[in-house]
């Protein structure tokens, strides 16, 4: 890759970032501007609702037209089946983004005798972003519109609708849901658009009350809430932050740059859709969901990105786990659940969360800092080798929690190994100090499986973890073995 290239790449993002930051100052009523409540004239309605078929997922063959009760059988609409309603965001080129037709697909491939109904509202959603922005509310509007109408005309449940809206199109789903005369079933808000409504008035943002279940991927929120692209508070009965839903594996700047050089430069549409890609992640979490129904990724309940990523909050007692996307328990609390998971860079992107826990004994006051160990796993259907783990803390007769993931699906735990690196090969230290700890259990808990496993060193009682010396290995221990299933 030339210079010139990675120079334009970074004026580009540059101009997108920059773009945002101007709209994350803009006061936040811009947003709140006119709730006027429905349009009782159709003819005002300016969004447009296609019915995509399965066979062309990215045309917009055929629309559905509020007020003409022809156009319902002109596109075969199917009235026993339920619908999906599907709202793009902001759009910098004025057409559909590459998700649109792979969504469509996703949801005829799980459910093929469903009307999947793409909203556009293109020439709405290309201004500059705070007047989009203010424009969900319209987009709403014409949605709850053409809902209402559905249900007038046809007797059309609304209980068969589920909405899903990226972005700005979130919120858009949120106005629509909270005006129309029946509440919808499901909204769907994927990684809802942070700048505008941060602070807004939950009137004109996603929330529980717009429909009877509303759940929330956040993926790209990052940064000082003022600043970021995604939404950072819970919306939802129900809110998923993947990997602390900031940036999401696979998306960061070297990986950028290693695609470009591997792809080279194909213009700026290319640009734009790495600079969304942790924005886009939460549209491809929910297709993954739709497309690999064997492999849902699980979420946990948990009060802070910080201890969930200590292994502490893999339970699943009083609904405190739940599934991401399509299969989603519908549990509804007093308040929104804050949930985590962590994910793969690629499709599918489930994994398999451990918590370990283990004690280091130590003769001597020991204390160590930032540590590299490699954990592997052994198990029944396969072994994830070699793990990296890296120990912020470690400090004689103290007892430290850690989460660890696995792509593989290891099956139940038999086996661990683990090894304590050095960090650098000439470490002076190590030639006077031993670093050394003994280690009498591990205690690690599956999240999946839901089950809390005890190992013990197979060889004796305690093992010493020497820093730069070879694994130790741990077996299942012969008695307390608690074996806890999930409720
Ligand atoms: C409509 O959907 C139902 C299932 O909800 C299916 O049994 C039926 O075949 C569909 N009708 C048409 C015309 O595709
Ligand atoms: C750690 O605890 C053991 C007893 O379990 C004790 O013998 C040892 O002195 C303690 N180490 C330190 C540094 O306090």
């Amino acid at each position: 890759m030339r210079s010139g290239e990675v120079l334009a790449l970074f004026i580009w993002m540059h101009c997108l970032l920059a773009s945002y930051k101007v709209i994350a100052t803009t006061e936040p009523t811009t947003a709140t501007a006119n709730i006027f409540g429905k349009k009782t004239d159709f003819k005002d309605i300016e969004s447009k609702f296609a019915l995509r078929t399965p066979n062309e997922p990215d045309e917009d063959t055929c629309y559905l037209i509020p007020g003409q009760e022809h156009s319902i059988a002109e596109c075969n609409f199917n009235q026993t089946s339920k619908t999906f309603v599907v709202i793009h965001g902001w759009t910098v080129t004025g057409m559909y983004e590459s998700w649109v037709p792979k969504l469509v697909d996703a949801l005829y491939r799980r459910e093929p005798d469903s009307n999947v109904i793409v909203v556009d509202w293109l020439s709405r959603a290309q201004q500059h972003y705070p007047v989009s922005a203010g424009y969900t509310q319209l987009v709403g509007q014409d949605v709850a519109s053409f809902i209402d109408w559905m249900e007038e005309q046809l007797n059309y449940p609304v209980d068969n609708i589920h909405i899903l809206g990226y972005s700005l199109g979130a919120h858009a789903a949120g106005v629509a849901g909270s005006l129309t005369k029946n509440k919808v079933n499901r909204i769907t808000g994927l990684d809802p658009a942070g700048p505008s409504f941060e602070y807004a008035e939950i009137s004109v943002t996603l929330s529980p009350d717009d429909a009877d279940f509303v759940d929330v991927v956040h993926t790209y929120s990052v940064g000082t809430p003022d600043r970021s692209i995604g939404i950072q508070r819970p919306v939802g009965h129900i809110d998923i932050y993947p990997n602390g839903g900031n940036f999401q594996p696979g998306c960061n700047i070297g990986e950028t740059i290693r695609l470009m050089a591997e792809k080279g430069l194909r213009g700026f549409v290319d640009m734009d859709q790495i600079v969304k890609c942790s924005h886009e992640r939460s549209i491809h979490l929910f297709i993954d969901s739709l497309l690999n129904e064997e492999k849902p990724s699980m979420a946990y309940r948990c009060n802070s990105k910080e201890a969930f990523d200590k292994g502490l909050c893999l339970s699943c007692r009083k609904n405190r786990c739940n599934t991401l996307g399509y299969k989603v328990n519908k549990i509804r609390g007093k308040r929104s659940a804050k949930m985590f998971m962590k994910t793969s860079s690629q499709m599918p992107f489930k994994v398999f969360h451990y918590q370990v826990k283990v004690h280091f004994f130590g003769k001597k006051n020991l204390t160590v800092t930032n540590q590299p160990l490699l954990v592997s796993l052994y198990g029944t259907k396969g072994e994830s080798e070699n793990r990296p783990l890296r120990l912020a803390e470690m400090s004689s007769n103290k007892t430290y929690s850690y989460l660890i993931f696995t792509e593989l699906d290891v099956g139940e735990l038999l086996m661990l190994k683990v090894k304590w690196e050095k960090e650098s090969f000439f470490s002076l230290s190590d030639w006077f100090t031993t670093y050394a700890f003994d280690i009498q259990k591990i205690r690690i808990k599956s999240g999946e499986l839901q089950k809390k496993l005890v190992f013990c060193p197979e060889n004796g009682k305690h093992a010493t973890l020497t820093r730069g010396k070879g694994s130790v290995v741990f077996v299942r221990c012969n008695e307390n073995t608690i074996v806890k299933k999930r409720e």
